[in-house]
């Protein structure tokens, strides 16, 4: 730390859109944030890949480092923090660095926490020094310490996301528009609400690394992104995102982490939940999360997941817990103490689920349905059929009373082989959420 006790020199590695905006809030908010922390917070250095960018604010008078590795080692930065992204490279060598010299480390990148977390608590562990990573998970709500701090006295039984303001922007474009997936899709790259690459995003990824990290936190797991069920939104389609409504739910990708008897199920994906509840009601690319604790209850915390703001909001906050000497285990609990708890499959799921069949027009169809369905165990909660669809099939919908993923899965292939089933059966998850 500074010898220089009453200021904290930061080090900045990526200046980019969160990188500028952590700038901008420590250059404007300066006496706001040294009233809090007692502390003047500076920023003493920073990097990037391309020195001569223009990136809108003056940055003459911070030393430039080529490499960001080198933020570690440089004796005028007191907390380094990491804007660059990805789960490895250099944004990993800069945290292991860091770290593993004492000194405290604030990134907002759920790549690397979800990927390295636990070996990156146990290093600022044994060094005491601090590992933030708020803005991480849904940007600029502060979920990690809401189950971090106030909700810490709690056994969590289980929390729920709205974690990718991409894709719920574009589903909930799709219901108001009744437009197509792919149609949305091109119109949020064009202007910027989606990467040109959008498969992090749609594909559930994104979603499924800050779901990692908020599992890992409330039930004292290590987050473990390679054995985490995880679905996107690619294959929702209008004719859903209408019955979903018309049965009352709306569609949301969620990601879902549930205490159940015999381990904690964490996963990632599309799921129709009933419009009365609060997730229904998020709304294009703003986020939210419902946690619910044994003695406080259903809570929920929503607000911007992504941009400039809001996110180097996080950032910030995290500094500022750093400047006030707050220091606890970055995951709540020490990491030796994260465990692999029996990471439930989603076969093992018991819930309720939503099917949509389209089937040939004939006599004789309902009793093949309620057959197999009969016959995997599964018993139906309501059933709709709708008129033509373009190809002369007709469209049944029906929602199932709790049953398991398994058994809903073997009645689904049963379906496929049905001669009166004309495309492959579409199944959503019902969740209370
Ligand atoms: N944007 C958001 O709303 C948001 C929300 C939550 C979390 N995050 C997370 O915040 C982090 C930064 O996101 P961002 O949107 O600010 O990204 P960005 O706009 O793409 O900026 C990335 C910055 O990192 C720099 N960089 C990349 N590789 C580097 C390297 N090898 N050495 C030095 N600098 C390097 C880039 O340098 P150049 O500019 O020279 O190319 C750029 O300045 C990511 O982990 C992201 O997941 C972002």
């Amino acid at each position: 730390m500074s010898s220089n006790p009453s200021q904290l020199r930061l080090g900045i590695a990526g200046l980019g859109t969160v990188g500028i905006g952590v700038i901008k809030i420590v250059e404007d908010n300066a006496d706001l944030l040294s009233a809090r922390t007692g502390q003047k917070i500076t920023i003493a250095a920073v990097s990037a890949r391309d020195r001569g960018r223009d990136r809108g604010v003056d940055l003459g008078a911070y030393a430039w480092h080529d490499n960001a590795v080198d933020l570690a080692g440089d004796d005028n930065v007191d907390l380094v923090v990491e804007l660059m992204g990805g789960s490895d490279g250099p944004a990993y060598a800069l945290a292991k660095a860091c770290l593993a010299a004492g000194k405290p480390f604030v990134t907002a990148n759920k790549a690397l926490i979800a990927t390295h977390g636990k070996e990156l608590a146990q290093l600022a562990e044994g060094k005491k020094a601090a590992l933030r990573f708020e803005a991480a998970v849904a940007g600029g709500i502060p979920i990690i310490k809401a189950l971090t701090e106030g909700l810490s006295a709690n056994n969590i039984s289980g929390l729920h996301g709205i974690l990718n303001g991409t894709c719920n922007y574009i589903l909930t474009r799709m219901e108001r528009e009744g437009l197509p997936f792919d149609e949305v899709l091109a119109d949020a790259q064009r202007i910027g609400y989606a990467e040109a690459d959008p498969t992090f995003d749609i594909d559930g990824i994104d979603t499924a690394h800050k779901t990692a990290i908020l599992a890992a936190i409330a039930f004292g797991m290590a987050p473990d992104i390679d054995n985490l069920p995880t679905e996107g939104i690619r294959n929702i389609v209008s004719v859903d995102i209408d019955y979903a409504r018309e049965l009352g739910y709306r569609i949301k990708l969620l990601g879902v982490a549930r205490q159940q008897d015999d381990g904690v199920e964490v996963r990632v994906h599309p799921a129709m939940v009933p419009l009365s509840s609060p997730l229904a009601n998020v709304m294009d690319a703003t986020n939210a999360v419902t946690v619910s604790g044994d003695h406080v209850g259903p809570t929920g915390y929503e607000g911007a997941g992504a941009g400039q703001g809001p996110t180097a909001s996080a950032v910030v906050g995290d500094i500022v817990d750093v400047a006030r000497g707050v220091w606890y285990p970055p995951f709540g609990v020490p990491a030796a103490e994260l465990g692999s708890p029996a990471h439930l499959g989603s076969e093992a799921h018991i819930g309720t689920y939503y099917i949509r069949l389209k089937v040939a027009d004939v006599p004789g169809v309902m009793a093949d349905i309620t057959q197999t369905l009969a016959r995997e165990k599964v018993s139906i909660d309501s059933m709709l059929q709708r008129g033509h669809a373009d190809d002369g099939g007709v469209y049944i919908v029906l929602t199932t009373h709790e049953t398991t993923e398994e058994a809903a899965n073997a009645a689904l292939n049963h379906f496929n082989a049905l001669e009166c089933v004309l495309e492959s059966p579409a199944m959503l998850r019902i969740e209370a959420a």
